[in-house]
């Protein structure tokens, strides 16, 4: 069994942040999204791991990731030249994939559950395919299937007008090799992608053996910034234990559960948990509310933070209003004017939302 990970795509509902890197580098309690995948893939036993990246953002996410001997695997990088759909991914990886079965992980999604009990109904049960479902509110706005009593997905629709169930395609599948066929025979979309949707239906069509597993967990695509904020904050929740590595000084209080990275400092300063803090950042000054993240080597001073998620190397210093449901990027600066005048001043970023 292998493993492909799609890593490349546009990533355009997560701009800014994504003109200048990639979107499954963007950190999750203040960990790369993509590494949680791997990471879920390893402890499912499967080592030889292929990861589609792009050509704008694919030397990022190859140097932060390395060869994947610090997750104990071994990564291949397979570079689709331009974003032609999940299928495209696929048939670009086929000379990595050969004729193994393999499990499909979108690089940006994050999910709960272990993934051996997924592997062993695939196995026991021979399958073609197997999709993971998850029950939503919207299931307009994702791939929905429809499946018998027995799990076995009759039909699979990309955003229906008249959804057959609320049940959504999680981002990931587990493919036979027979997928390679399908995708061979499918056509782009309307979209002009190779949907894997079109590819699975194919196989069903074709009489195949392509079944579903109903997520019982929670599932995030973090394509967006309020799904990363809600990632970060079930994160949080789920996997934090108190550590502190930093140094604090005596009018701080920290209360919860906070990890306080090394070479840290917080200085009259109250952090309140779940907050995940990296290393070598200056926090003078500051009220750190639940939910928040922030990255290495960023310096916050006089400012009053909650649910959000900063990014490296950020600075947010002396803001009166407390800042929440933020994504702040990489070496952003959020700082007042020096006289406080009545003209504000920017530099934004295309695509920036900034609520005053
Ligand atoms: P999407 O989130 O569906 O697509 P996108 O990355 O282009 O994002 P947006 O809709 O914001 O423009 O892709 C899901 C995952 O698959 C994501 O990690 C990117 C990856 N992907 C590829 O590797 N190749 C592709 O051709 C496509 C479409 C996506």
């Amino acid at each position: 069994m292998k493993a492909l990970i799609l890593s490349g795509g546009k990533g355009t509902r997560l701009r800014p942040l994504t003109y200048t890197g990639a979107k499954q580098l963007v950190p999750v309690a203040n960990k790369p999204i993509l590494w949680y995948g791997i990471e879920s893939i390893v402890a499912a036993g499967i080592t030889d791991i292929g990861i589609i990246i792009s050509p704008e953002t694919g030397g990022n996410i190859r140097e932060k990731t390395g060869d994947g001997s610090q997750f104990g695997a071994k990564i291949t990088y397979i570079l689709q030249y331009e974003p032609l759909g999940l299928a495209h991914a696929v048939k670009v990886a086929q000379s990595f994939l050969g004729d193994s079965p393999f499990v499909m992980y979108l690089g940006d999604n994050l999910v709960e559950s272990k993934l051996d009990l997924f592997l062993d109904k695939f196995n026991s049960k021979h399958l073609d395919a197997l999709t993971l479902l998850c029950e939503v509110d919207n299931p307009t706005a994702f791939g929905v299937a429809k499946v018998d009593q027995q799990g076995k997905v009759l039909q699979l629709i990309e955003k229906p007008k008249n959804p057959p169930s609320n049940l959504a395609l999680v981002g990931v599948y587990l493919f036979s090799p027979a997928i390679h066929d399908a995708i061979a025979k499918i056509q782009p979309s309307a979209r002009g992608e190779l949907e894997i949707t079109d590819a699975i239906q194919y196989l069903i069509d074709q009489q195949k053996n392509v079944e579903s597993f109903q997520l019982s967990g929670w599932w995030l695509d973090t394509g967006k910034k309020d799904d990363l904020l809600a990632a970060n904050q079930i994160i949080l929740d789920s996997c934090l234990d108190l550590t502190i590595e930093g140094a604090i000084d005596a009018p701080s209080k920290i209360g919860g559960r906070v990890h306080i990275g090394v070479g840290s400092n917080i200085i009259n300063s109250t952090i309140r948990g779940p907050v995940m803090i990296g290393e070598n950042c200056h926090i003078e000054n500051c009220f750190i509310g639940p939910y928040s993240s922030i990255a290495n080597d960023t310096t916050l001073i006089d400012a009053d933070i909650e649910h959000s998620v900063i990014l490296k190397g950020a600075k947010v210093i002396n803001i009166e209003q407390r800042i929440v449901d933020s994504l702040i990027g990489e070496r952003a600066q959020l700082k007042p004017a020096p006289q406080r005048p009545k003209a504000l001043r920017f530099m934004i970023g295309d695509d920036s939302t900034i609520e005053l």
